[in-house]
């Protein structure tokens, strides 16, 4: 909670440094995805579920540190270089950035954006790259996110450029992770999508998502991601600690077991591991 807290601080203070042109300091940001990181490595559940605590905030901090949990969560399957980790995650956490210069009266409209409005909302990603590329030391790849994350693979989407420009690796995660957490999450126009429902919608999105990226966004995150709360056949209200090997089979702690008692739900559910060990194997896998 201290970690979320102190995030939620940091993008505050990221945003008003961005609104009144003051350069911001990247290296804070640094310091809070290598605690999140850290903090994955040990205990996933917790971190997950906590990245799921919701208080809507128009300028989003909830939303771009859910994004950034899970893209790290995700990119550290099969990212190894620790720096290029880093710049993920906070390319994650800076994603919306550019929001800071999008008109308030537009950021905190509660009812349907006219068409003007629109486009003054779809300006955030040309915000986000200049405010990067001249406030915060301009990481190219921090600053493809925040101008590409609208884009589709296909060409499609906003900006629009005069010259081609493919989507780096790192806007694709943070392009899965940005529309999988605005799906999933509770905002006062509409209820949270179930993670299943979401995924349909995503794949029905022809052109806008890596389909090989997509994939294993969705074997990695499961139909129930990390810290989900889940009933079992058994009546048993448990948590979920970790993906085991098939998509819709967790594994789980059921409320009150200690932690040697998780239940590989993928497997016979009587072959209890520890969840060090858990964590440990899926780490390695
Ligand atoms: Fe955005
Ligand atoms: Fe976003």
């Amino acid at each position: 909670m201290r970690t979320y807290q102190g995030i939620v601080d940091m993008l505050q203070d990221v945003m008003v440094r961005a609104a009144s042109g003051e350069p911001i300091a990247v290296d804070k940001a640094r310091g809070f995805v290598e605690t999140v990181l850290n903090r994955l490595d040990v205990d996933p559940a917790t971190m997950m579920s906590l990245g799921r605590y919701e208080r809507y905030d128009a300028f989003t901090f909830g939303h771009s540190i859910r994004v950034a949990f899970l893209a790290l969560n995700f990119a550290r399957t099969f990212v190894t270089d620790e720096e290029l980790l880093h710049r993920i995650g906070i390319a994650a956490m800076l994603h919306d950035v550019g929001k800071a210069w999008v008109p308030f009266e537009v950021l905190h409209s509660t009812g349907r954006l006219s068409d003007e409005e629109r486009q003054q909302m779809n300006r955030h990603t040309e915000y986000g790259g200049q405010i990067l590329l001249e406030l915060a030391g301009g990481d190219p790849m921090v600053v493809a996110a925040a101008f590409g994350h609208h884009r589709t693979g296909d060409g499609g989407g906003y900006p629009k450029t005069i010259h081609e420009a493919e989507l780096s690796t790192c806007t694709r995660v943070v392009k899965i992770c940005d529309v999988y957490e605005a799906l999933t999450a509770v905002r006062p126009y509409k209820d949270r999508m179930s993670p299943l429902r979401a995924y349909r919608v995503m794949m029905s999105m022809k052109g806008h998502f890596d389909p090989f990226l997509l994939w294993h966004f969705i074997q990695r995150n499961g139909l129930y991601p990390d810290g989900s709360r889940v009933r079992l056949s058994t009546g048993d209200e448990a948590s979920v600690v970790a993906q085991g090997n098939r998509v819709d089979r967790p594994l789980v702690l059921v409320d009150g077991a200690g932690e040697e008692e998780a239940i590989d739900l993928s497997t016979d559910p009587a072959g209890a591991v520890t969840v060090d060990e858990l964590v440990a194997q899926r780490s390695a896998a």
